[in-house]
């Protein structure tokens, strides 16, 4: 293998010495490929961030719902959220116990919500009719809520789920109305939960956030924990010299603010946060083909098989991931040129990286899509009948393991 444009993957040594050129001939392209080591180390960053005692991680499956990586997860010691029955039932599969687990629901019909209470699954609810419900189904149960403290954060309008523009959680407002509801059914509201919105880089705005929760938490007399929620950023650009987040710096902050809250309350609760990307995104690498070359009217398109049915987020939120590039038999070049790099779908928006500087790029080349660990196999889709990459791991002794094979052609009529 020729090496390109691959220093990331250098710096972290993410294929553990296998080279992606035979991952692909092997497993087939396109090919998501994650990393054992830096996943653990993730887990292990998140779950030092407080020194307060009664803290737990609750590793936000939606990211990435993989059985294997949610195994591992788990032996890390993370707890999980889950958003579905589907998540509910892929945690218990990967060994989570029911208690380690909080449904946070959005709209669910009734018979989701029994699902959860018949599996022993603590469920949080997000509207007062949602709790209403809760009451009929489980009189007498103890039951999380969802406040929407009116501040919000995200890298995008789509992924931004406080403030006041959004579906998301109970108004402040209605706590009088909460208080009634927990009364007439006997509930007992033992917890409270936010998610102001997915990526941040700055810690601040999840301060505040937390804040308004801790003021909301004051209402209420009986709670065992506050979940301060997810969105911990990570950085997209790291070919620009992007930052990470300053958990060092966060979790002090966050420690003051806790502690300060906990003497006041009188009674030490657990708190909990709902990491998702921060766990997932940089352990995932996404490999591709590029199968043509073209010029249209000046601009040359990398034509690979990384369409948005594979990865969602470029097109979905504009998202950047970096770019990296393999290249089997040498071939003299040190020419780098703006590109834009587009997949196999019959769409003019499935482009994965629009107007990019990287080194000349030839047919056969290996395409890595960075970071691509969160949001990616879960939000790939079988659109224009495409099927689904396979999923490797790179394990801790470097070696390489299916943790879930690709799709077949059977598999898209499999439920005909
Ligand atoms: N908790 C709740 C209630 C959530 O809705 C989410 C994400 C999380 C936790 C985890 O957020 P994270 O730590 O991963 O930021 N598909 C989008 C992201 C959607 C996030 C949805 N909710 C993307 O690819 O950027």
């Amino acid at each position: 293998m020729q090496s390109i444009h691959n220093k990331v993957s250098n710096e972290t040594n993410f294929y553990g010495g296998n080279d992606p050129i035979e991952l692909i001939k092997e497993y087939g392209s396109p090919l998501y490929v994650y990393n054992e080591n830096i996943l653990r180390e993730r887990c292990r960053e998140l779950k030092n961030l407080l020194t307060y005692p009664n803290f737990s991680v609750n590793y936000s499956v939606k990211a990435n719902g993989n059985l294997t990586l949610l195994e591992i997860a788990r032996e890390e010691g993370l707890n999980a959220d889950a958003m579905s029955p589907g998540e509910i039932f892929v945690e218990l599969k990967a060994g989570f116990k029911p208690e380690q687990i909080l449904y946070i629901s959005n709209n669910v019909s009734k018979e989701e919500m029994q699902f959860a209470i018949d599996n022993n699954i603590f469920v949080s609810v997000d509207s007062l009719s949602q709790l209403e419900t809760y009451g009929q189904l489980n009189k007498g149960g103890k039951v999380c809520v969802r406040f929407n403290p009116g501040i919000g954060a995200g890298h995008h309008e789509k992924v931004v789920t406080g403030g006041k523009k959004t579906k998301f959680g109970v108004d402040p407002s209605f706590i009088p109305q909460v208080k009634e509801i927990v009364l007439k059914y006997n509930l007992k509201l033992v917890g409270i939960n936010q998610h102001i919105g997915s990526l941040f880089m700055e810690g601040d705005k999840y301060v505040k956030g937390v804040e308004s929760l801790l003021t909301i938490a004051e209402n209420f007399d009986d709670l065992e924990f506050i979940d301060m929620g997810g969105g911990f950023g990570i950085p997209y650009e790291k070919l620009n010299g992007q930052k990470r987040l300053d958990l060092k710096d966060l979790g002090k902050k966050l420690d003051k603010v806790l502690f300060d809250w906990t003497a006041k309350y009188g009674k030490q609760l657990t708190f909990k946060i709902e990491p998702g990307r921060y766990i997932a995104a940089e352990c995932g690498s996404l490999l591709g083909t590029v199968n043509a070359i073209k010029h249209n009217y000046g601009m040359k398109y990398v034509g690979t098989d990384l369409g948005f049915n594979v990865l969602a987020r470029p097109v979905m939120y504009d998202s950047h991931h970096d770019i990296e590039v393999f290249r089997e038999f040498n071939v003299s070049s040190t020419r780098s040129e703006i590109v834009n790099i587009v997949g196999n779908i019959c769409e003019s928006g499935d482009i994965i990286a629009k107007e990019r500087e990287l080194p000349e790029i030839f047919e056969g080349d290996i395409i890595s899509v960075l970071d691509a660990g969160a949001y990616g196999y879960c939000m790939a889709s079988n659109y224009n009948n495409r099927l689904r990459p396979a999923e490797i791991l790179i394990t801790s002794d470097n070696k390489v393991k299916l943790i879930r094979r690709k799709d077949t052609l059977e598999d898209l009529i499999r439920n005909f």
